[in-house]
């Protein structure tokens, strides 16, 4: 086995709070950042963390020449394998026709009609472009095969790619089911995730509760839906509280959920219910830029105690960016978040809705992610320039 020192780490951020001195408080404190650091790893694991004039020998050496490291980025909310295209209804949307769900359907006639092999090659393409932008973990949701073979293949080339996938067979109503709703959720809840369970293709399962779209699931509906899934063994995640104030949000923690994920228009009992309960606030700002919908309150959920997570939600109707440096940078711009804050949000928070570490420690995975600047904060300072990538996974 073989190790590797990586060296001339101006700033390493480790979300490991015991790096930072006592002079270092607050939101800073959690990245745990050592200054001209060095890192050693081997077989994919980190062996050794510290200071760049006190390294251990190591076989061969990568020198990053005074730029920062940080955790590679945890995308754990993308809808990846689809086929088709919806730039059009892109552009109606900027000229004021409101998003409302039902341009999913759009893209599962697409999905529906690609082979294996087209949708394989455009799922690798798609993490070659997320990778190459410094994310390092992502997780992938089925939801446009809403057919029992068609979500099962769906999350078979997911699981092809990661192993952080999700169930959504109960993205929006199919078309063939638009007559007898009750009769798609019997095919969720019944063979469908039957066939899911039996062939262990997904750890999560995620419903779209949305009362406002026709398309979507109502609160009881979303019960249903989720019930089955984790007395089948499945986690819980959830779309909640997108389009406007709903469930979504409570039935999230009533349920225990991992994640809720936009959280866009809350309310007290929301805010009080989130910090009550061990479910990550999942914000999705790259959904707001491209839907023009407010930004959520990010000040007031971090306010309240309540764990936050950001993510892509990259898809081609609400979001198709696979950019999680354009997601750190709304998240300071737009949700006032620090810059601090918000990557502790897209590494930490994000791995901690897929019960990962999501730190620079001995014993983790190697995931680093290098930028080409001296600190974190140019993230958020420079935005849409190309800073970072994956360097070790
Ligand atoms: O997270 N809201 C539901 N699902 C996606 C959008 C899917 C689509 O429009 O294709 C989302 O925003
Ligand atoms: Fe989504």
């Amino acid at each position: 086995m073989t190790s590797t020192l990586i060296t001339g780490i101006a700033e390493l951020v480790t979300n490991d709070p015991a790096w930072s001195g006592s002079g270092v408080s607050g939101d800073v404190a959690r990245l745990g950042i050592v200054a001209d650091a060095a890192v050693v790893i081997e077989a994919g694991r980190v062996t050794w963390v510290g200071a760049a004039d006190a390294v251990p020998q190591a076989d061969s050496r990568i020198d990053v020449a005074g730029r920062a490291v940080v955790p590679g980025f945890v995308d754990s909310h993308t809808h990846l394998v689809f086929a088709g295209d919806r730039s059009g209804e892109f552009a109606a949307r900027m000229a004021g026709t409101a998003y409302d769900g039902g341009g999913i359907a759009t893209t599962v006639a697409a999905t529906r009609g690609a082979s294996d092999d087209e949708l394989r090659g455009l799922l690798a393409a798609r993490i070659a472009e997320l990778r190459r932008q410094g994310t390092a973990t992502v997780e992938i949701k089925s939801g446009y095969g809403l057919s029992i073979d068609d979500e099962l293949r769906l999350l078979r080339l997911a699981r092809e790619v990661t192993p952080h996938v999700t169930f959504l067979g109960a993205h929006v109503v199919p078309a063939e089911y638009a007559a007898d709703r009750a009769a798609y959720v019997e095919l969720v809840t019944g063979p469908m995730l039957a066939a899911v369970v039996a062939q262990r293709a997904a750890a999560y399962i995620d419903v779209f509760c949305e009362p406002r779209s026709a398309h979507a699931f109502t609160e009881d509906e979303a019960r249903t839906i989720l019930r089955a899934g984790q007395n089948a063994g499945l986690a819980v995640r959830v779309h909640g509280n997108q389009l406007g104030p709903g469930p979504g949000v409570r039935l999230a923690c009533e349920m225990g959920a991992a994640s809720v994920d936009h959280c866009t228009y809350l309310d007290e009992a929301d805010v009080a219910a989130l910090a009550d309960s061990g479910t990550v606030a999942t914000l999705l700002p790259g959904v707001e830029f491209s839907t023009r919908h407010p930004y959520p309150d990010a000040r007031r959920l971090l306010d309240a105690g309540v764990s936050v997570a950001l993510a892509t939600d990259c898809n081609p109707g609400t979001c198709f960016t696979s950019s999680m440096p354009f997601v750190i940078a709304l998240a300071v711009r737009e949700l006032r978040m620090t810059p601090a804050e918000a990557l502790y949000a897209a590494t930490a928070g994000s791995a901690q809705t897929l019960g990962l570490p999501g730190r620079i420690a001995v014993g983790e995975r190697a995931d680093l992610t290098v930028l080409d600047a001296p600190s974190h904060l140019h993230l958020a300072y420079r935005p849409g320039v190309p800073l970072a990538s994956t360097l070790t996974s």
